[in-house]
């Protein structure tokens, strides 16, 4: 089911992945920079984007991104204080942001900590404000659950639904928590996509992912399918394990 713009990249362990992530942050951010004067990137959460915020927020990838042109956005987050052990603004604010000279008006933070409705609402508002009628990320970072969610979009949730807004909240019943994500639409008008993706277990839902039938709903991550963009599968070898590739 690879879409026409999927590429996948395997890497030999979590590691490698993380050094390809950032050489591509880095490079896709200069090309913005020197393009627009400007770098939209929207942050994956959850566990396997760590190491890569640790990277960027050393050398020698640090200091090839100038940060004041750089705006950080998150591509969801769980409906959380930003000091909690699970908010993903946390996760990222100990990795990067309090390792790299970013103004603070270029953090654009999901405020978990809100009413899931108003949370979202007000992310809305504040996407809309920024990009005026397209919200177009230079890039957005995706991660993907064993279940074939990516951001909070999980399955045979409403959200997967959802054509018109940008952000919505969406209860995830396996978490057992309210999360506020991106929509699809806004994902999939994305100028580059990179899903990070490692470990065996991921490796038969990647599979199903990528070479199976489409089940919109049953695999969320199938819905990436940028109408411009392009996305770009970094896998490591044990997530890749399932595939037959060449
Ligand atoms: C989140 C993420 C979520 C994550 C996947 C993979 O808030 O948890 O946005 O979509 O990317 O669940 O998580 P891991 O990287 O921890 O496997």
């Amino acid at each position: 089911m690879t879409g026409k713009h999927n590429r996948i990249r395997v890497e030999a362990d979590a590691e490698h992945l993380a050094q390809a992530a950032a050489d591509l942050v880095v490079e896709t951010a200069q090309a913005a920079i020197a393009h627009s004067g400007r770098f939209t990137l929207a942050l994956a959460g959850g566990s396997t984007p760590r190491r890569l915020y640790e990277r960027l927020a050393a050398e020698p990838y640090v200091s090839k991104i100038i940060w004041p042109h750089v705006h950080l956005f998150w591509g969801d987050e769980r409906c959380v204080p930003p000091d909690h052990p699970d908010s993903n603004y946390r996760m990222a604010r100990e990795s990067l942001l309090e390792h790299i000279l970013i103004p603070g008006e270029n953090i654009h933070r999901i405020q978990g900590e809100l009413a899931p409705p108003e949370a979202a609402a007000l992310y809305e508002q504040h996407l809309r404000t920024f990009f005026g009628n397209e919200p177009r990320f230079d890039l957005i970072l995706l991660g993907m659950g064993a279940d074939g969610h990516t951001a909070s979009l999980f399955p045979h949730t409403p959200a997967l639904q959802e054509r018109e807004r940008w952000v919505v909240p969406n209860y995830a019943l396996s978490q057992q928590s309210w999360r506020i994500t991106l929509t699809i639409p806004v994902i999939n008008a994305a100028a580059h996509i990179i899903f990070l993706v490692a470990g065996a277990k991921k490796a038969e839902t990647l599979h199903r992912v990528l070479t199976g039938p489409y089940l919109p709903d049953e695999l969320p991550a199938q819905q990436v399918q940028p109408a411009q963009g392009d996305v770009l599968w970094l896998i490591d070898k044990a997530a890749a394990r399932r595939l037959n590739r060449p």
